[in-house]
């Protein structure tokens, strides 16, 4: 099976196990695109859609879901997304589509994390894939500085704005042995917003697209 087969049969495994009836967080990326439209298949079984960046609510109106603002919404028994990297613990880098801010926002108010991805995406270690922090525009050469300090290399991501007005620094090189401790850290360094680190709240189910088939894998408690 091809990349594009993958995520397909991935997120139709993820369309499956959806709760009838119910509002779906709906992450973002090219996963999550073939997860939408997966979902418009089946679109009378969905009451409502709550989307973690504005192409993901286009692309769910474009089929004719509906889509709610989080504000409108008590709570989500799901939230489906991709990842730039997922490891056995559940812990993911995000961001590489941009979008990580709402994604962790969203993702904070479902009760369960779905982790739809190609097997490419499954690694030993985080931090082969660049991380993600989105910044305060005015805050950008401070961040940049405090992350050297950590031992990695930031770049600003050139040409690109979030959702939310603010610009992407790509930190390569991080050598993260404690994702949990990382993430934290960085949220703490002023004018961070969010980073692509999801490792306090990683995913509770990885559905996994290999070439002998898909994979659910639960995440032990
Ligand atoms: C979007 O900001 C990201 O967090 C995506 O979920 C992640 O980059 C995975 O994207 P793909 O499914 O396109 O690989």
């Amino acid at each position: 099976m091809t990349q594009d087969e993958l995520k397909q049969a991935v997120a139709a495994a993820a369309v499956e196990r959806l709760p009838l009836d119910a509002i779906i967080g709906v992450g973002t990326g090219s996963t999550a695109n073939c997860f939408i439209d997966a979902l418009a298949e089946r679109k009378r079984s969905v009451r409502a859609t709550v989307a973690s960046s504005q192409a993901s609510a286009e692309r769910l109106r474009k089929h004719g879901i509906m889509v709610l603002e989080l504000n409108e919404v008590e709570s989500l028994p799901v939230y489906v997304d991709g990842a730039d990297e997922i490891d056995a613990r559940m812990a993911m880098i995000k961001g590489g589509g941009g979008a990580l801010t709402r994604e962790k926002i969203v993702a904070a108010v479902a009760r369960q994390f779905v982790c739809i991805a190609d097997q490419s995406k499954l690694v030993d270690k985080l931090g082969r894939f660049p991380l993600p922090i989105e910044v305060i525009p005015m805050a950008r050469a401070h961040v940049e500085r405090e992350m050297r300090a950590l031992g990695g290399e930031p770049r600003l991501r050139t040409g690109f704005t979030t959702d939310n007005g603010n610009q992407i620094l790509d930190v390569h090189g991080l050598d993260i042995a404690d994702a949990v401790a990382l993430e934290t850290r960085i949220d703490h360094i002023a004018g961070v917003v969010s980073n692509g680190l999801f490792a306090r709240r990683g995913a509770d189910v990885l559905i996994l697209g290999t070439a002998s088939g898909v994979r659910i894998i639960e995440r032990s408690s």
